[in-house]
């Protein structure tokens, strides 16, 4: 094992077709865990703080630079020539000396840990990351000689002896950079499928005398590949119970790991409870002793400690103070920003508001570009109507307010504190502190009204 060195070159291919997958999209852009797998790939590379992360790309490489927000060097390869071609047009951008780490874009699950291991071991030499698969059908073989990994044999180039090798290629590389412009210069395409192998360098390594250090891969899925949407959903499978079971570890308590996705990021306190099919996206942060719901899909969301989500909620870039209630079937869409010991009922919708500590919102209601104050209570079936089809108005609510149930508060409006407004008032006019206000028709009778009635036929 030589001396690992510091300067590290990654390259990702990612210039494939995925002819598998029948979609549009480019196969690296197809999302495991909430995120792209190239995305999920460049985010594991990161970690390695390499000088250099190259992503070598040709079939939808429009698509695939428009999503992928990480300043990357990107490297088109016009011609997909193989493996091998593939590492070569990436050479101009690769350092003299150090080492050049080779990862796929559509191998999303390999981690850190794996490829710090195989930096290791592979020191300033060549490292490798194997497998040993009950089914290599379709891999590369590795062929041993005294113990010695001295080549890789294609399934396609296979004799019938190599083919029944169970030791595979993973695909993922370590090189030696002042080896790589004379071994991939080297690299032939006299084989079965017309390509330049990456693989080949591994004869050259033993050529020069330069030591192979295999790696076996600790577990399948850690190096497994997605060709089509079966083995999308297997790897989603695969992530998520991992990250449950490090959820479970770390103290919460998911009440069906199988029924839990986090397509995201999860920072959380003590004693945390999910109920089943809770979705969680982007970045969710749960205080100690939250509970969560069945059926919630939570995305980008801060919630406070001993706040109950109750079943069946949509909450969406917003804030939940402590000791709030939500739901069930709450919706909070962006910039709800919701207080301490807040009650949000079934069927309340609320976007850009604020409600103050201990508000409530129980039943069938609408609150758009509202600011509420303290301890105020908005009755069942109010609306703010803060859009006039142009623009978005304010309505402005005090402390210890009473709006009564079936309000339209038509935006601008303020009501002071303490204010009371009547039931079913369409309040279009700021209504004053302290103050009974109502605003709906009076109530007449019409006394000895005849109701027509349609003539009897015979
Ligand atoms: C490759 C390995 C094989 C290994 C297997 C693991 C070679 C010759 N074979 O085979 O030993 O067992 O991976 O999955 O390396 N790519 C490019 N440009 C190209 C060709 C490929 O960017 O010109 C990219 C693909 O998009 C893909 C990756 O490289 O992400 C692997 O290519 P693929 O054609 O799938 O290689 P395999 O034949 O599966
Ligand atoms: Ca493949």
């Amino acid at each position: 094992m030589g001396t690992p060195s510091s300067n590290l070159n990654v390259v990702i291919l990612a210039a494939g077709k995925g002819t598998r997958m029948y979609s549009k999209q480019p196969k690296v852009l197809h999302d495991i865990g909430g995120m792209s797998m190239l995305a999920r790939v460049i985010h594991t590379a990161q970690s390695l703080q390499p000088q250099s992360i190259s992503v070598v790309i040709g079939h939808g490489k429009e698509a695939v630079k428009a999503n992928i927000d990480t300043a990357v060097t990107w490297i088109e390869q016009t011609e997909q020539l193989g493996t091998g071609h593939a590492v070569k047009t990436a050479l101009p951008f690769l350092s003299h000396s150090g080492r050049t780490l080779v990862l796929y874009g559509d191998v999303p699950l390999i981690d850190t840990p794996t490829l710090q291991d195989l930096l290791h071991t592979a020191g300033d030499e060549v490292g490798l990351l194997t497998d040993v698969l009950d089914n290599p059908t379709g891999y590369g073989r590795i062929i041993r000689e005294h113990g010695q990994v001295v080549a890789i044999v294609e399934e396609k180039d296979a004799n019938a002896a190599q083919k029944a090798i169970h030791e595979t290629n993973t695909g993922i590389f370590v090189l030696p950079n002042h080896k790589l412009p004379e071994w991939l210069g080297a690299l032939q395409s006299n084989n079965a499928q017309g390509e330049y192998y990456l693989t080949d360098v591994i004869a050259l390594a033993q050529r020069d005398s330069v030591a192979v250090h295999p790696l076996q891969v600790r577990a399948s899925w850690l190096a497994a590949g997605v060709n089509n949407k079966v083995q999308l959903a297997e790897l989603e499978r695969i992530l998520q119970r991992e990250q449950a079971q490090a959820l479970l570890k770390a103290g919460i308590t998911l009440r069906d790991p199988a029924r839990f996705d986090l397509r995201g990021t999860l920072q959380h306190g003590q004693d945390v409870v999910i109920d089943v099919n809770v979705v969680l996206e982007g970045d969710v942060v749960l205080g100690d002793d939250v509970q969560i719901g069945a059926n919630c899909v939570i995305k980008n969301a801060h919630i406070g400690s001993g706040t109950v989500i109750q079943p069946n909620c949509h909450l969406e870039n917003c804030t939940i103070g402590e000791a709030a209630q939500i739901g069930p079937f709450a919706r909070l869409r962006p910039n709800a920003c919701i207080g301490n010991e807040v009650h949000i009922g079934n069927f309340v919708e609320v976007k850009n508001s604020t409600l103050g500590t201990g508000s409530k919102a129980n039943h069938l209601t609408y609150l758009g570009d509202a600011s509420i104050g303290e301890h105020t209570n908005i009755g069942a079936g109010t609306i703010t109507c803060n859009y006039d089809g142009v623009n978005k108005y304010k309505t402005i609510i005090g402390d210890e307010v009473r709006i009564g149930s079936g309000n339209m508060l038509v935006a601008p409006v303020e009501i002071g504190h303490k204010a009371t407004t009547g039931a079913g008032s369409t309040i279009s006019k700021n209504c004053p502190a302290g103050e009974l206000t109502l605003a709906r028709a009076r109530q007449t009778t019409i006394k000895g009204w005849v109701r027509p009635e349609k003539p009897k036929t015979a």
